[in-house]
């Protein structure tokens, strides 16, 4: 069989970049989602409305599909936890069965490495094969889709489980994207000085470019099935760290405050926002009620294990984490998704 994709989830984020690479290395692609064909999808990529955890029939999205990106899911950013179990659960269970009764040769799972919990402390950096003990509604959704996997892996279907940690780059509208806002919406405002809580938090990230080469790589690797894998930079600044890079990027200094909810108050982002977006700012990023949510709690797991993927011989392009950060602002500007 031709390689031919299915990816699901074709409308959001991380498919905005995987499915073009997929498209260049000259894969036959097919997208799905429950909402409509994105403007920016390349032309030749072939597009379904479809709801993965509803009715609709999923034989027919995957009819003549070699391999599966199975990218579909609801996060704790926009998302009840009943939404965040219906989509990543039940759509999951309901296309791994879709996809054994239709024979595709490989089925690529984008897990989460929010399936460890951060909470009970596992053995750091954590390996892929220790139980997870999901602390959070996302993580505990994410493992549940996980086990529909990998109870199919049990009956023949080849999987491939990828885990990456907080995916940024251009495009990006949460986590790394929401606190590039919140930095933008104070910079506007007038202020200089970035206030941030004394207490470092230590951080995980990765660029999105890392993640698609990750997944492109992992796709067709011969050792892969069977198995997950962590993708992750193997380098962990801390909150200040980042702020620091996000307050040179906007020219302002860091100032370390005693309290949590320190910075601009919630109402007056808000307020200032919006006459961002009179000004033409493009309504993209999400602005999270609390400022700079990515950073708020530390994680007892947050060291990951990358040797079963650099194993694979697969190597990290984007790990300079200033000049990564720097050119997704300058993206976001040059979009006007920021001021
Ligand atoms: N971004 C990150 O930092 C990150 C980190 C680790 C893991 N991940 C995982 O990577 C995957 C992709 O992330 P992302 O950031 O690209 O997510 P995203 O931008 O939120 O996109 C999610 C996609 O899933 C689709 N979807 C949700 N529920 C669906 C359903 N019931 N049926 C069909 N399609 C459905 C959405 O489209 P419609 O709403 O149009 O249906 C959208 O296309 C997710 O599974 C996420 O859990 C992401």
């Amino acid at each position: 069989m031709a390689r031919s994709a299915l990816v699901t989830g074709g409308t959001g984020y991380i498919a905005s970049h995987l499915v073009p690479a997929l498209v260049e290395r000259g894969w036959q692609v097919r997208s799905c989602a429950r909402g409509g064909r994105p403007p920016s999808m390349p032309e030749e990529v072939e597009h379904h409305a479809v709801d993965l955890s509803g009715t609709d029939d999923l034989d027919e999205v995957l009819s003549g599909v070699s391999h599966v990106f199975h990218l579909a899911g609801a996060s704790s950013s926009r998302s009840s936890d009943e939404e965040m179990w219906r989509s990543n659960v039940e759509g999951t269970t309901r296309l791994v069965e879709a996809a054994r009764r239709t024979g595709v040769e490989r089925f690529l799972y984008m897990s989460s490495t929010s399936v460890y919990g951060e909470e009970v402390q596992l053995p750091v950096p954590v390996p892929e094969d220790v139980e997870p003990c999901p602390s959070r509604s996302y993580g505990k959704a994410k493992w549940g889709a996980e086990q529909a996997v990998w109870r199919a892996v049990e009956r023949g279907l080849a999987g491939v489980v990828v885990r990456p940690v907080s995916v940024f780059g251009p495009g990006n509208t949460k986590l790394l994207g929401s606190a590039i806002l919140d930095v933008a919406v104070e910079r506007f405002a007038g202020l200089d000085k970035l206030d941030v809580h004394r207490e470092p938090v230590e951080q995980r990230l990765v660029h999105v470019d890392d993640v698609v080469a990750a997944t492109l790589h992992l796709a067709v690797h011969p050792d892969s099935t069977g198995r997950a894998f962590n993708v992750c930079l193997d380098t962990y600044p801390t909150s200040h760290d980042l702020v620091g890079i996000l307050a040179d990027l906007f020219s302002m200094s860091i100032e370390l405050s005693d309290d949590p909810e320190c910075g601009l108050p919630p109402e007056e982002r808000a307020r200032v926002r919006d006459r961002m977006l009179a000004l033409g700012m493009q309504d993209q990023i999400l602005l999270s009620k609390e400022r700079f949510r990515l950073m708020r709690k530390s994680n007892l797991n947050n060291r990951l294990d990358i040797g079963a993927l650099t194993s694979t011989g697969f190597r990290f392009a984007h790990s300079d984490l200033p000049s990564s950060i720097a050119s997704t602002v300058d993206w976001y500007r040059q979009h006007r998704w920021i001021l």
